[in-house]
């Protein structure tokens, strides 16, 4: 499909979602604003300093540049997409968007300082998202005088890629708001499965014992590295072994969603093992930190 024709699909199947604010332009908020614009929704993106949107925007060039190398777009589409995308350091920037997706730091309390100003100069209309992995919604919405407006919008590394979107209610949201919500996911080619505001939505939930496991098999001198990620790739039929899978979501975001999910289930499937968090104090994060289970050359 062209972009063009994907364009009037989309303006065919979404609601009054058209401006869209992206508050942080890391690996995920990056991956969401390359993904929302170029499915030709006006896109807002905050980072709190130059440096960052810079860095940020390079990324989402290189990787439509790439698509435009690999024949999967044009490079009118490129354009476009770069020409859908406005950068700001200011949160008032988002003022007349009808939905902010917020992907900044795993941090609740700076989520929720966030969330009450970006409540004071968004219009009251306006829908918040929040890409959290695995902290509270309810929370989140809780410091804002809109949580019917509220709720989860978890997509997957790499967004522009990965076909998944949880889009997660708490007790507040609204059905108008888990309708919009859906249908601007789904207007970006994703499939959407909803869940209720429980650490780890349906995907972490499962996910994350999984990888927990495997360090432990590791640890345990089960198999190597090598043999225990090509025992789930072939034998289970996974993109990634699950010490890769690590090494590309990075350890010092696992042991974090695993910690955060510990405290609340208190269940040692979710405690994550010595090894894991040695390597994290080490500084050995995976893909981005050139170290991880693996060695990564720049
Ligand atoms: N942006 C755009 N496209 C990308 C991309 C990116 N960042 N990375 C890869 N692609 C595209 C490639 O262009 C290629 O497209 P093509 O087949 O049309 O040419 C396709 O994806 C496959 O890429 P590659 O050939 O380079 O490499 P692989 O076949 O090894 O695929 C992968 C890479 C898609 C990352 C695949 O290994 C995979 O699916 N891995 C599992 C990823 C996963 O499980 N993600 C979820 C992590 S959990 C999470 O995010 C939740 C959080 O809360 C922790």
């Amino acid at each position: 499909m062209t972009m063009t024709e994907t364009m009037e699909k989309r303006a065919g199947t979404t609601g009054r979602i058209q401006k869209v604010g992206v508050a942080g332009c890391g690996l995920m908020g990056g991956g969401i604003v390359e993904t929302a614009a170029s499915f030709g929704f006006e896109v807002v993106v905050r980072e709190v300093s130059d440096g960052l949107l810079d860095k940020g925007l390079s990324r989402i060039e290189k990787s439509l540049a790439k698509a435009v190398e690999k024949g999967k777009r044009t490079s009118q589409e490129k354009d476009a997409t770069l020409a859908n995308i406005h950068r700001t350091t200011q949160i008032k920037d988002f003022a007349d968007c009808d939905l902010v997706v917020e992907a900044i730091i795993e941090n609740l309390e700076e989520k929720r300082a966030f969330y009450a100003e970006l409540d004071r100069v968004v219009k009251p209309t306006a829908i918040f998202a929040s890409n959290t992995s695995s902290l509270s919604i309810t929370e989140m919405a809780a410091s804002t005088g809109r949580r019917d407006r509220f709720c989860g919008l978890h997509f997957f590394n790499p967004v522009p890629v990965m076909k998944l979107v949880e889009v997660v209610r708490t007790i507040d949201t609204s059905d108008e708001t888990y309708t919009e919500v859906a249908a601007f996911a789904r207007a970006l080619g994703k499939t959407v499965v909803t869940a209720k505001d429980s650490p780890g939505f349906v995907v972490n939930l499962l996910l994350v014992p999984y990888l927990l496991d495997a360090v432990r098999a590791l640890e345990k001198g089960v198999a190597s590295r090598e043999d225990i990620d090509a025992a789930m790739k072939l034998g289970c039929g996974h993109p990634m072994g699950p010490l890769e899978l690590l090494d590309f979501v990075g350890l010092d975001t696992t042991y974090y969603i695993a910690e955060i999910m510990f405290q609340e289930f208190k269940d040692g499937r979710y405690a994550a093992p010595p090894l894991l968090k040695q390597m994290v104090k080490a500084g050995y994060y995976g893909r981005k930190s050139g170290r991880g289970f693996y060695e990564y050359n720049a």
